[in-house]
């Protein structure tokens, strides 16, 4: 009887469970469909580190965080679960780790997916995804692991407002040379998953506003009929392996404002904008790192919302047409790197709102014209490595009330460094003269120039010593002097007194000058950021300085070609960043002390032509140089040289 009795009371209270269960469920109202595919991807991922799909339970999954319904239906329209979690404190980068289910197609109302940034979440896009979700606007799954093709049946989500599949490691056929797949083995360890260009359904999608495909490997041409998509503002197929020409199409694209199709193989010209008023939107034009080829259309020109373009490293070539003074709105023009010839039009001098121009790396010839003084906004201008023959740099150029960073490479600038330099109305940021004809000294003046960053005055034919005035440069980090006929010592480099305590220097070329005497001590409060120094070909003497470990932030350390002797300082071992030290032709002496073991970093060494003795200290990184290394040491034995003798 208590058996029986109890059974039934069981029955009841499950019934009465059963009941309640199918009231939540209605006021929770998940669909049973959209629970199984939300069930379904959770049991995929292994790891959430944000927590969220731990508390994925039950089945009132509208409820769910992340999860929306729709009101009327009860289906579930959402699915917001990006990696970057971000409050008014914080921002957060989560990870999934596990594979995107299919049965994510099972959520047949979804208007929106959003498992951007999730970083390891892998897998594929549901090939059926064009069937199952009729309603999407909004895909983003970017910033993941994932692999494989854009499905064909993409082209059929007819409400796709926005694409966005960037950082994975999406690709596709690799139609390469020979040649080419020697150079990528190493990419392919990594991308080559997928097969499968930019599926041309996508042009079908008329409601597109924004298809951003940056960084994955796909490869194949851009769909012919790209121009179709009437709608699409954002456009970004960059740092793929596209190839093919620009399709012609792309200047209909009436509504777009964002297009970057830079870092791919596309060639052939720019057919773009077909003519007046077409591309009225467009602001942000990216087609660097291409092989395109021909000349910058004139009707570039009509391009009058655009604020930053960049062709540079193309091979285009002719003349900069005269047009691209209509580009009232540009602020940021890089031309750098093609074939461009001619002379700079004097109606770039419109361009009131430039704020960076670089021309460097072309075959513009002739004098810069004095139009460019007008450029009020100027900040940058780069015009190096050109075929102009300015010989003076022109004084206006001194007069542009913006500008802060000049570079003048290989320009044939010709006669001493211009005083006018000192009193530019900006204070002078970065500063690129080398590779000119300059004679004469380093001014002391120089040390007045009190933001300067960044001094190049390479190959050229200076003959001075760096004035002393130099150590009032606190805010020097590059320094660039080498191959000239520079003298007297160099000690002043280090004692520049920075804003910064541990000194503001990181890179300094001192070599293939005419520098004598010794290195002096070099405190620890002084310049001992420093990562890149070379001091070599010149005619220093003397010994190291044992303070030589302080310089503890030091990448690549040359020496070589000097008077340099007596023994190598034991503190070496402290610069353990040190990857490259070439110490060669030089008269250290003694032996190589054991603390060279600790430079574990080093892959680069060069000790040959000294007169150190004893045995090569036994391990890595010393035993596996090669014997050139250290040849030329007459003391010197052990691996890799000979053993030594006992
Ligand atoms: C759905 O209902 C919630 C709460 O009643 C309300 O805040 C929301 O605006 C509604 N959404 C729509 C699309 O009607
Ligand atoms: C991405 O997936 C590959 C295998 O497909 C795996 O080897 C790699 O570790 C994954 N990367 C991340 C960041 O999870
Ligand atoms: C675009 O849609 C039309 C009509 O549905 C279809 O006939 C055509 O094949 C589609 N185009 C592509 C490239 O998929
Ligand atoms: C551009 O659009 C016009 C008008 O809509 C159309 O006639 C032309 O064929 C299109 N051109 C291309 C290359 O798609
Ligand atoms: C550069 O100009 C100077 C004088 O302005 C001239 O003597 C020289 O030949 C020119 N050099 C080249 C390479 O055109
Ligand atoms: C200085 O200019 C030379 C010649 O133009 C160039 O090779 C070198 O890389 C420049 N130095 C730095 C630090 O950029
Ligand atoms: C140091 O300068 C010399 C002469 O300018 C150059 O040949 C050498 O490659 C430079 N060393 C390093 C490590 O860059
Ligand atoms: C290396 O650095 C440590 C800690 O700064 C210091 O105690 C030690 O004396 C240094 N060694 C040498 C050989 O300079
Ligand atoms: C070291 O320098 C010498 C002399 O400059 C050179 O012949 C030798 O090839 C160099 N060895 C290495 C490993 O760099």
């Amino acid at each position: 009887m208590m058996k029986r009795k109890l059974t039934w009371i069981h029955v009841m209270f499950i019934i009465f469970l059963l009941v309640g269960e199918r009231k939540t469920r209605a006021s929770e109202g998940c669909h049973p469909q959209d629970l199984m595919g939300l069930n379904a991807f959770k049991a995929q991922i292994h790891v959430d580190t944000s927590g969220r799909l731990q508390k994925w339970i039950g089945y009132g999954c509208c409820k769910w965080e992340g999860v929306s319904c729709s009101n009327l239906t009860r289906r579930v329209t959402e699915v917001r679960l990006p990696g970057l979690l971000s409050t008014s404190d914080f921002i957060l980068q989560t990870e999934m780790e596990g594979k995107l289910s299919p049965s994510i197609t099972l959520l047949t109302s979804l208007e929106v997916l959003d498992l951007g940034g999730l970083v390891s979440l892998a897998g594929t896009i549901p090939a059926s995804i064009g069937f199952h979700l009729p309603e999407l606007r909004k895909l983003y799954l970017y910033g993941n692991n994932l692999s494989g093709t854009i499905p064909e049946s993409i082209g059929k989500l007819s409400k796709l407002e926005e694409l966005c599949l960037h950082e994975n490691h999406l690709s596709g056929q690799l139609p390469w040379s020979l040649g080419e797949l020697l150079n990528l083995n190493r990419l392919l360890m990594y991308t080559n998953r997928f097969s499968g260009p930019i599926p041309a359904s996508l042009t079908n999608l008329t409601n597109l506003v924004t298809l951003d495909l940056h960084e994955n490997s796909f490869t194949g041409h851009i769909p012919e009929k790209i121009g179709s998509l009437q709608t699409l503002e954002e456009l970004d197929l960059s740092n793929n392996r596209l190839s093919g020409k620009l399709p012609v199409s792309l200047a209909n694209l009436t509504s777009i404002s964002v297009m970057y199709l830079d870092t791919n193989f596309l060639e052939g010209e720019i057919t773009f904008p077909s003519s007046y008023g077409k591309m009225p939107s467009l602001e942000f034009l990216r087609l660097s790192d291409n092989h395109l080829s021909g000349r910058i259309p004139l009707a570039f020109g009509n391009l009058v919302s655009l604020q930053r373009v960049s062709v540079a490293n193309n091979k285009l070539e002719g003349a900069i047409p005269s047009t691209i003074g209509n580009m009232l709105s540009v602020t940021e023009m890089y031309l750098s790197g093609n074939q461009l010839s001619g002379q700079i039009p004097k109606s770039i001098g419109r361009l009131s709102r430039l704020l960076f121009l670089s021309i460097s790396n072309n075959q513009i010839q002739g004098e810069l014209p004095s139009e460019m003084s007008s450029l009020e906004n100027l900040q940058t201008l780069d015009v190096s490595f050109n075929r102009l023959n300015l010989s003076t740099i022109p004084k206006w150029l001194g007069e542009m009330p913006s500008l802060y960073r000049i570079f003048l490479a290989g320009s044939g600038i010709t006669g001493s460094i211009p005083e006018f330099l000192q009193t530019t109305p900006s204070p002078i940021f970065e500063l690129d003269l080398s590779e000119n004809h300059l004679t004469g000294n380093i001014p002391s003046w120089l040390g007045s120039l009190d933001r300067l960053y960044s001094l190049n005055l390479s190959r050229n034919s200076l003959v001075s010593n760096i004035p002393d005035t130099i150590t009032n440069l606190q805010d020097l980090g590059v320094l660039d002097l080498h191959s000239n006929r520079l003298t007297g010592p160099i000690n002043q480099v280090f004692n520049i007194k920075s804003r910064f305590q541990d000194g503001s220097l990181t890179y300094i070329d001192l070599s293939d000058n005419k520098f004598s005497g010794g290195i002096d001590d070099i405190d620890k409060g002084a310049q001992t950021k420093v990562q890149y120094l070379n001091l070599s070909h010149n005619y220093l003497t003397g010994k190291l300085p044992v303070s030589i470990g302080n310089l503890n932030s030091m990448r690549s350390l040359d020496l070589s070609y000097n008077g340099l002797g007596l023994n190598l300082p034991v503190s070496f071992a402290n610069v353990t960043f040190l990857q490259r030290l070439k110490l060669q032709r030089n008269r250290f002496i003694g032996v190589i002390p054991d603390g060279f073991l600790k430079l574990r970093k080093l892959r680069e060494l060069n000790l040959s032509d000294n007169l150190l003795v004893g045995e090569i200290p036994f391990g890595k990184p010393l035993s596996e140089f090669p014997m050139s290394s250290y040849s030329g040491n007459k003391g010197l034995c052990g691996k890799p040289l000979p053993p030594c003798k006992a």
